[in-house]
Parts: structure tokens; C-alpha cells; sequence
């Protein structure tokens, strides 16, 4: 070999090293996470960063993705969106529920999660819309925004993010998420099976679709809510009868005043009233941590840690002090802009629509069904938000709709030999299921059931019904 031969393969070595650098099997290297700070040693990939969805505007969305344990390359790849609308994927699925860190008490770095679901997928989570956590628009008015226009952007998104991971583009795709979640995951489903309709190109695998405690119908899940004080014994007896009686929540709408009587107002005022503000709505058995407390010790730099069966309930005031660290957006490659504002869990800027709640999101999750793809409505007991009792009645309305014949009549569902919930099914598509002692925010109550819940949902299987035997 003589020297040209030599410099020529150097070049092309080098060049090649290049090439890997910026992309190596089809992941974008610039996004790669090296290390959180306070990170433990983990032996799976992170990548964060920015996708734009409107170049003349200037909006982009930040993602967070985490391979999962172990065969990554074998296994699904889920989308979590948390709700509100306007709160952050990041602090609430990412880093308080259900990936594979959570901050440590003194909010200055992070602990495993021992149930993360990365072990049983790759997860992608993304700050939705512009104007939640370190997504963002440099035109304003792109953060009055709503359903249609949400669902839009995420379409956008996940084109631009499998450019930058051509690799999962065949990979089977979930859609996750809670809360409002209930009207982005089905929202952004519809729109991708439109895309799927008219693209001769690329498709969305989509192979399934989960939400926890999901907003679906106004009419329905509010006067769930009255029905769960009543039956939780947060309100007399008295009360909760005035507002059954009373109250008609047919046609019930977020912004307009709703055609409802003087004493149903004033029951409904009453009823708030007891329950008071020191119980936690999205958990009516946990204890709630009390701010001023947590702050303080975070400046002191003590551990704020509070356990309440068994649940750090200050990891939101944690987890804020974290993603304020200028050293962890930075290794995040987030807020690349120097945004004005601080980090919070819910956007104070976003302007989105009030009448968005009142869609009807049951017409939407059968047009999903009837292209076979599994739909799993699960809901942790203990929230008095969005309760089971809505939900429960909803799902039952939409397999009437389909005709769907009851597939696994409701039935104790069970994990490590207790009772993890109740779960029924419908044509073998539909399921709706329970989570025993688990908070509106379902892995972060529960991470053990929530863990085999999602297990079972991407690997295709029903949850376990048979009684535990003895051995
Ligand atoms: C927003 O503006 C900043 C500052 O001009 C710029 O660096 C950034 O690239 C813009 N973002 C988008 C998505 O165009
Ligand atoms: C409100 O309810 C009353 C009594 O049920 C009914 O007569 C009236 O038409 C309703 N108004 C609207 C705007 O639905
Ligand atoms: C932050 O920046 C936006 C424009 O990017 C501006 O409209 C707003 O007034 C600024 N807010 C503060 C508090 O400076
Ligand atoms: C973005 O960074 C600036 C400092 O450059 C900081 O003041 C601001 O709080 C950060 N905003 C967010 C949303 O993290
Ligand atoms: C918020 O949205 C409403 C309805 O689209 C609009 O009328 C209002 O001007 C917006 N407010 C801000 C501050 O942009």
C-alpha cells in the first residue's frame, strides 16, 4: 500500500468518523445526553433537544427521549404527553413518574426510578404546546392556541423527529399520556391516521393508544367529580344530594355559565368549601406537602423529602428546583434561547382555549378503534379530578356505540398476589382498567402496578386475572 493509499484512507477514515459523530445508526449525536448533573450511571442513551415546527414563526418543541433498558433496539417506542392543558411532560412523565429518574430531596440531583418503563420501552416525551416548559414560539401569538392547533404541531413534530431517528420510523408506536392528555393523545392519533390515508410514503405504525385519568367528556367527568366527594365522604350527605338533584351537567361547558340553578351554584360552592385545600384533589389519600416548608429547605439545602405512604409528595417543588439549575438545562441543550422566564411545571403564558374542553372526544376514539388499534382507558381510584366513575361510564358508552360485546368480564386484576385494580374489556379492543391506590398521576402512586400495567399494554397482553396461587 503506498502513501496515497494511505492518506486516502485516512481521509475517508476521518470522514467517516465525521459522519458517525453527527449521526451514529441514525441518532443525532448533538442531541445526545452525557450526563445529567447528579446523575447515577446508567447504561442507556438520552437525547434531548429542539425541533422546529414553524420556521416563520419561530416554534419549536423540546423533546426528551430515553432508550430503553436493555434490546432498545427491539423493543416499542411510546409517546407520554402529560395534560393540564399547558403542563410539562418533562416534570410530570419524565422525571416524576415514569422515567428512569426522579429528583433526589434536595432538588440538586436524581435518584433511579426503579419502575421505569423504559424497561419496557423507548420513551419519548415532548414539551406540548409551544409555551410548556422549555418549548417555545418567537411570535406571542402562537401561544393562544388549542386543540386542533396542538394536534397540528405534534403531527409536525413527530416528522421532524424521525428525520433525526430515521431508525424508529417502522418501529411499533404508542400514545400515552394523561389527564388533558385524554384530548391530545386521541386528537394527535386522528391526525395521524389522516396522514397515514393520504401519504404513498412514510406511515405511523400506531399499535395503541393508553390514558390515564382521561378528560373525554365534560357532561360525564365533572359530576363525577361531586359523586367521588360524596361516596369518599369529603361532603355531607346533605350536599351531595342538593347537587345530584340539583345540578344537571347535560351540555356542562368550562367557559360559558351553564344552565344550571341558583342552589345548585351554591351547592356546588358548599361542596368546595369542606373539602378545603388541604387535601391533594388528584389524591385524596395522600398528605400534601406544604410549599413555604419545601422552599425553605431547598435554599438551606436540606433534604425536603416528606413520605406519605410510601410517595415523596414534594417531588414537585424538587423537580423545580432541578430543572432551574442553569447546569441541567444546559445539559438538557434546553432553553437554548435564554427564555425570560423561569421553568414551571404548568405554562403561565400559554392562552389556550376554554371551549376545547367541551369536545367530545368518544366519536374521535372510535374512529381509532375501528382501525383496530387497542385503546386502554386505565384510572387511578384515588383521583377526585378526573374519577373512574366518568371514565368507567364513558368507556361503556363508546363499545355500545361500536357494538362491542363484552370480551373479559370486570374482574380483579392482580400483581405480586394483591388486587392491582378492576379491569373489564370490550371486542377484545377496548379495556378499561383500575389502578388500586394510585392518584390521578397513576406510575407516580403506583409504580409498581402502573409498570405491569404498561408492560401488558405494549407486549399486547390482557392484565392477569387468574387468582394467585400459593407457590
Ligand atoms: C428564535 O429566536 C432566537 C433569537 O433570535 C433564535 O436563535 C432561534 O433560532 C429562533 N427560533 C426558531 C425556532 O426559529
Ligand atoms: C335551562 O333549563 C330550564 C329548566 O330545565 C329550561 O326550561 C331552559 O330551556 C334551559 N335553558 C337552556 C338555555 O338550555
Ligand atoms: C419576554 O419576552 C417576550 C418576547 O420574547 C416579551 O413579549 C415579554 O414582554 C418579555 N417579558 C418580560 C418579563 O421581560
Ligand atoms: C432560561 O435561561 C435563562 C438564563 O439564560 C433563565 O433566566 C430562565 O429562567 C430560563 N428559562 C427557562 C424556561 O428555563
Ligand atoms: C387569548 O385568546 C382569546 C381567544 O382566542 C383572545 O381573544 C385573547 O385576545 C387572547 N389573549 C391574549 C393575551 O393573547
Amino acid at each position: 500500500m503506498g502513501s496515497r493509499d494511505i492518506a486516502v484512507l485516512v481521509v475517508g477514515l476521518v470522514v467517516l468518523f465525521l459522519i458517525s459523530i453527527g449521526n451514529v445508526n441514525g441518532y443525532p449525536m448533538e442531541d445526545l445526553v452525557v450526563n445529567l448533573p447528579g446523575q447515577p450511571k446508567v447504561d442507556f442513551r438520552q437525547f434531548a433537544g429542539y425541533i422546529d415546527v414553524d420556521i416563520k414563526t419561530g416554534k419549536s418543541l423540546f423533546y426528551y427521549y430515553v432508550e430503553a433498558q436493555g434490546d432498545a433496539s427491539k423493543k416499542p417506542l411510546t409517546l407520554w404527553l402529560n395534560g393540564g392543558p399547558g403542563c410539562s411532560s418533562m416534570g410530570g412523565g419524565a422525571f416524576t413518574e415514569l422515567g428512569p429518574f426522579f429528583p433526589r430531596g434536595d432538588g440538586r440531583a436524581l435518584r433511579r426510578n426503579p419502575k421505569s418503563w423504559n424497561k419496557a420501552s423507548n420513551l419519548l416525551f415532548v414539551e406540548s404546546p409551544a409555551g410548556v416548559g422549555w418549548s417555545y414560539s418567537n411570535t406571542t401569538s402562537d401561544y393562544t392556541t388549542g386543540d386542533a392547533a396542538t394536534a397540528r404541531d405534534m403531527h409536525l413534530f413527530l416528522m421532524g423527529w424521525f428525520e433525526k431517528f430515521p431508525e424508529l420510523k417502522s418501529r411499533d408506536l404508542y400514545l400515552t399520556g394523561e389527564s388533558y392528555a385524554g384530548h391530545y393523545i386521541p386528537q394527535l392519533a386522528n391526525a395521524l391516521l389522516d396522514h397515514n390515508k393520504y401519504s404513498s410514503d412514510f406511515k405511523f405504525n400506531i399499535k395503541g393508544l393508553a390514558i390515564g385519568n382521561p378528560l373525554l367528556n365534560l357532561d360525564k367527568d365533572v359530576p363525577a367529580t361531586y359523586e367521588y366527594f360524596w361516596s369518599h365522604g369529603m361532603i355531607s350527605d346533605e350536599v351531595g344530594l342538593t347537587i345530584m338533584n340539583e345540578c344537571s351537567f347535560d351540555d356542562y361547558t368550562f367557559d360559558s355559565p351553564h344552565n344550571v340553578s341558583k342552589s345548585c351554584i351554591s351547592a356546588i360552592g358548599e361542596a368546595n368549601a369542606i373539602v378545603g385545600n388541604y387535601i391533594d384533589n388528584y389524591d385524596v389519600i395522600l398528605d400534601v406537602c406544604y410549599p413555604s416548608l419545601v422552599e425553605q429547605e431547598l435554599r438551606l439545602r436540606k433534604m425536603a423529602t416528606k413520605i406519605s405512604v410510601g410517595v415523596d409528595v414534594c417531588m414537585s417543588y424538587e423537580r423545580r428546583y432541578y430543572f432551574n439549575l442553569p447546569e441541567v438545562q444546559h445539559a438538557l441543550h434546553a432553553n437554548r434561547t435564554g427564555l425570560n422566564y423561569s421553568w414551571s411545571m404548568c405554562s403561565s403564558i400559554l392562552n389556550y382555549s376554554d371551549t376545547d374542553g367541551n369536545i367530545d372526544i368518544l366519536p374521535i376514539l372510535k374512529r381509532i378503534i375501528q382501525h383496530h388499534i387497542p385503546v386502554w382507558i386505565f384510572s387511578g381510584d384515588q383521583d377526585s379530578v378526573v374519577p373512574l366513575l366518568g371514565s368507567r361510564t364513558l368507556v361503556r358508552k363508546l363499545a355500545q356505540d361500536l357494538n362491542f360485546k363484552i370480551t373479559l368480564p370486570y374482574s380483579a386484576w392482580f400483581h405480586k398476589k394483591q388486587v392491582g385494580g378492576w379491569v373489564t374489556e370490550y371486542g377484545n379492543l377496548l379495556t378499561f382498567a383500575t389502578v388500586r391506590g394510585a392518584s390521578h398521576m397513576v406510575p407516580y402512586a403506583q409504580p409498581s402496578r402502573a409498570l405491569h400495567l404498561f408492560s401488558s399494554f405494549v407486549s399486547g397482553r390482557s392484565l392477569p386475572v387468574s387468582e394467585p396461587s400459593d407457590d
